[in-house]
């Protein structure tokens, strides 16, 4: 079940979208969440989204393109040593034909979010869990579950397995 706020609208609520926020501050957060979608520095994506309200913790990084909410940022919580994958959203918000919704999204400590995912507004991610490329996730995730699919259903018991011996040292190898 997702955490949700209601407000209802005479028409279709994105008419009424000035109605709910600012547009220069909704301007202000596109701007920076289209830099930090290219921005090469992992400290300063984070620098920027924690001016606009994004609480984010250390060492979290999120890859090219990630879409964040520009109406809602500051209901945004993500931990620390966290990936948010390549070209991958996160909703705060979703303006429906009778109303608009809002919900916090957030998101653990070590979790993976795999490239080109949605999380849903309202929806809690836990820590150590992971995502598979192209869920979308619109329910909780328990702490270290592994999910995928659209929607993501929980797909194996056991946690992620780290790289086989071999490639590991393959890794080791070509970084040095
Ligand atoms: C999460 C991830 C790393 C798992 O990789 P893995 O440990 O090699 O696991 P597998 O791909 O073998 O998947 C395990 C099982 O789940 C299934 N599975 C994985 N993703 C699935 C999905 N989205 N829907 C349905 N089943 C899925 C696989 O088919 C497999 O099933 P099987 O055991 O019956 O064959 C990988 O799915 C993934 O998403 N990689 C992208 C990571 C990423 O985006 N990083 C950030 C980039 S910027």
């Amino acid at each position: 079940m997702r955490r949700l706020t209601f407000f209802p609208t005479e028409k279709n609520s994105l008419h009424y979208w000035t109605h709910f926020k600012n547009p220069l501050v909704v301007t202000r957060n596109f701007i920076v969440i289209e830099f930090c979608k290219y921005v090469p520095s992992m400290a300063v994506r984070r620098a920027f989204l924690r001016l606009i309200g994004i609480k984010i913790g250390r060492d979290t990084s999120g890859a090219l393109g990630v879409q964040l909410d520009i109406f809602f940022p500051e209901k945004i919580e993500i931990g620390d040593n966290t990936i948010i994958g390549y070209h991958s959203t996160i909703l705060c918000h979703e303006f429906l034909v009778p109303g608009l919704r809002t919900g916090h999204v957030k998101i653990g400590n070590n979790v993976l979010v795999g490239a080109n995912s949605t999380i849903l507004a309202g929806v809690a991610v836990g820590d150590s869990a992971t995502i598979s490329a192209m869920s979308l996730v619109n329910k909780d995730v328990k702490a270290g579950d592994f999910v995928g699919g659209v929607p993501a259903r929980r797909l194996r018991d056991k946690k992620l397995q780290s790289a086989k011996p071999s490639e590991e040292k393959k890794l080791k190898r070509n970084s040095k």
